[in-house]
């Protein structure tokens, strides 16, 4: 038989587990109450703050300031210097772009200088695009973001 692939196998698990839970067995009560906390786009930026500064004039850092960046064209903050992958991308930033930047950089741009890889979910990729969308166009933006708590 030919090996599962990577995917495969995941797949195979999850539905192992599927078909585990749907048992009498219950699962302990810490597991589910983990299953239940949603990271918000805030949280998740911590993932890129080492990189990026969020702030409308705030310096670059290894990466470009990405302040007021929704609906600009990719690599065209000034003062930075990006890819040639990047600069060539012919891209805009919205939520559907960022958000698969995210998820894996160098499949939507061969050759970016942006090396991130991460475990974020789709979901968690679109949250944190939507956050860093906003959250870089000014205060009264950002403040809609702040975690009803
Ligand atoms: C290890 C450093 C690093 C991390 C972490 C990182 N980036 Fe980047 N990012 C870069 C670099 C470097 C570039 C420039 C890429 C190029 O020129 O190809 C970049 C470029 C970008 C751009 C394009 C900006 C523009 O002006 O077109 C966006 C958007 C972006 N990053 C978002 C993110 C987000 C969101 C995260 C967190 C999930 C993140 N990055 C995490 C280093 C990083």
């Amino acid at each position: 038989m030919r090996p599962l692939g990577t995917r495969a196998g995941l797949a195979a698990g999850v539905l192992a587990s599927l078909v585990g839970c749907a048992g009498p067995v219950e699962e302990p009560p810490a597991l589910a109450e983990l299953e239940e906390v949603t990271l918000s786009g805030e949280q998740l930026y911590l993932n890129c703050e080492s990189c990026h500064a969020l702030t409308t004039g705030a310096s670059h850092r290894v990466g470009p300031n990405l302040g007021g960046i929704a609906d600009q064209p990719a690599a065209s903050r000034e003062g930075y210097a990006y890819s040639p992958a990047l600069q060539q991308s012919g891209l805009t930033w919205n939520e559907g772009t960022l958000a698969a930047f995210i998820m894996e950089s160098g499949r939507l741009v061969p050759g970016t200088w942006m090396v991130y890889h991460n475990h974020l979910t789709p979901e968690e990729s679109r949250r944190l695009a939507q956050y860093v969308l906003r959250a870089g166009q000014g205060a009264d933006a950002g403040a809609a973001w702040v975690d009803p708590q």
